[in-house]
């Protein structure tokens, strides 16, 4: 099992939640974050205008997925989120130990 940190642009999570709800993902956990890369905040545009903060707003999405799941989920969420300008943002893969749906007990692939 791996465990899935895509951070993203706003605008574009309506299109990543409905490519991966079509992937059939178990869910997912999306937070507002903000942040910067390599071009630094003051040189980005968000929303048309070059962003004055130091950091951009930016949606972080998470989720669970199968050995099996991996490369597509992480190519659906390529194709759903990218613009091709900078800013577009990143993908980060770990490897998940554990996961238990508290409700019943299953852990691991029952579980996500
Ligand atoms: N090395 C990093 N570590 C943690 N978060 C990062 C890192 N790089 C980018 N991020 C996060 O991703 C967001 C978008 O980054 P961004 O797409 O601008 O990366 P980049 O390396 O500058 O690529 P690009 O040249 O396409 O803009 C940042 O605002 C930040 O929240
Ligand atoms: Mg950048």
């Amino acid at each position: 099992m791996y465990w899935l940190t895509a951070i993203v642009r706003p605008f574009k999570l309506s299109d990543v939640y409905e490519r991966l709800l079509s992937d059939g993902v178990g869910g997912m956990t999306v937070t507002e974050v903000k942040g910067f890369g390599n071009q630094r905040a003051d040189t980005e545009i968000y929303r048309g205008n070059a962003y004055t903060s130091r950091f951009v707003p930016k949606v972080k999405i998470e989720l669970a997925v199968s050995e099996k799941d991996l490369e597509r989920v992480v190519e659906s969420i390529v194709e759903s989120s990218q613009t091709g300008s900078p800013g577009d943002g990143k993908i980060f893969v770990y490897k998940l130990e554990q996961a238990l749906r508290i409700r019943t007990g299953e852990v691991d692939l029952e579980a996500i």
